[in-house]
């Protein structure tokens, strides 16, 4: 019997990760990757930082039995996930009314936010915005929803619409669950102000919607504690919403795949009966979580000198990223590419839109050699000093036409 394939031609290449691939076979020595979802420093290699390199040494002295970790994770990475994302003191975290469990990354940690929603039978709509992560209406369609977006930005791309998205969001039925990026929005670099954010938490407790906070980059926007202030002001009674954690970036770990989801509840007993449900997701999915990355991360945020390196470290891939915006806003500007530029040095993050057309990006890619992703989307860290001026003339020749 045959596969009950519904086509048989093959899947497209994932949007971004295919890319990483035409890149790798283009020949063409002046090629620029600023595709890729990963921090790269000047010389376009993603650092190891030293914090995860002494965790690591100090992991292998101590070495031990390789026994599967418990379905959630190990206890003392939950609760150092707990205080990285609303501070040790917090009343969410004092109160017992957050649970968390360690997952495979950021994406796990959102497959299983999914999967554990369809269990307990929410709503089956979830909103997110337009333009987002791609791998966002793929991982919730797959898992069962049915994906609604809200408009994000406005006519220039480069600020968020907020009548627009409030608009949207406030015709949301009661129940469906609505993504939101914790900092650094991914594509577009362009975050709510505190005023948004309030707004739109007080949209989510008048329509009773369940926001999933897409949590990638916590520490590459304004700093550790700066990005999340939006996030424990959601602490409000009846509020139940999910926090999807990555530290991909922020402890330069991809490869060892390290996330959590957390569940906010109303209670502590809530968030207990919820995590047996997540326990379930996870059972059923991939059994247990994989212990390397989890434990680097529990071992730099447990032990002060480490954790006080890993700040420094991470402040310095934020500072070269801010820095790289505002190089890469003067020399656009200097070169006369038509547009305005300027916002993208106030945006934070890894990625700025750079607004380009389907057919710009072609032809970035196939007479510059420079890679882009749709709508111009940019990898800010990928900007080095021996690529800036090729970037901005393509740009420039692309734009032109
Ligand atoms: C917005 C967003 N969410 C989630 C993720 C997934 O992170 P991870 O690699 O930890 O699965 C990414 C990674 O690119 C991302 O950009």
């Amino acid at each position: 019997m045959a596969l009950p394939l519904r086509s048989l031609t093959p899947a497209p290449p994932d949007p971004i990760l295919g890319l990483t691939e035409a890149f790798k076979a283009d020949s063409r020595p002046n090629k620029v990757n600023l595709a890729v979802g990963v921090y790269v420093g000047d010389n376009g290699v993603t650092p190891v930082l030293s914090c995860v390199l002494e965790a690591e040494r100090r992991l292998l002295e101590g070495a031990g039995p390789k026994g599967y970790l418990p379905i959630d994770g190990r206890p003392a990475y939950r609760n150092a996930v707990r205080h990285l994302i609303f501070g040790p003191d917090h009343e969410i975290v004092t109160s017992g009314r957050a649970s968390t469990a360690q997952t495979p990354g950021g994406t796990g940690a959102l497959r299983v936010a999914a999967d554990f929603l369809v269990q307990a039978g929410a709503s089956k709509n979830v909103w997110m915005s337009e333009p987002t992560w791609p791998n966002h209406p793929q991982l919730f369609t797959l898992a069962g929803f049915q994906t609604r977006v809200y408009p994000y930005l406005d006519e220039s791309g480069r600020s968020v619409d907020v009548g627009k998205m409030l608009g949207a969001l406030r015709s949301a039925a009661r129940g469906d669950a609505v993504i939101l990026h914790g900092s650094c929005h991914n594509p577009s670099g362009v975050d709510p102000d505190a005023d948004t954010w309030a707004a739109i938490a007080e949209v989510a407790v008048e329509n009773e919607l369940i926001p999933v906070i897409d949590f990638a980059y916590q520490g590459f926007g304004f700093g550790l504690r700066e990005d999340a202030d939006w996030l424990t002001g959601l602490a409000r009674p009846g509020l139940e919403f999910l926090v999807c954690s990555s530290y991909s970036k922020n402890f330069s770990l991809y490869n060892e795949r390290v996330g959590a989801l957390t569940i906010v509840a109303a209670d502590a007993e809530r968030a207990a009966s919820a995590l047996s449900h997540v326990k379930i997701a996870i059972r059923s999915n991939y059994s247990n979580p994989p212990a390397h990355g989890a434990d680097v991360v529990a071992t730099i945020l447990a032990d002060p000198d480490l954790r006080a390196r890993w700040e420094v470290e991470l402040a310095e891939m934020r500072n070269r990223i801010l820095g790289n915006r505002n190089r890469l806003v003067r020399a656009l500007e200097e070169a006369g590419v038509p547009g305005n530029w300027e916002p993208i040095g106030q945006q934070r993050g890894m990625f700025a839109l750079l607004g380009l057309s389907a057919e710009q990006v072609a032809r970035l890619r196939d007479e510059f050699a420079v890679y882009v992703v749709s709508k111009g989307r940019i990898n800010v860290a990928g900007i080095t000093p021996t690529n800036l001026e090729t970037v901005v003339a393509a740009v420039k020749a692309v734009i032109e036409g």
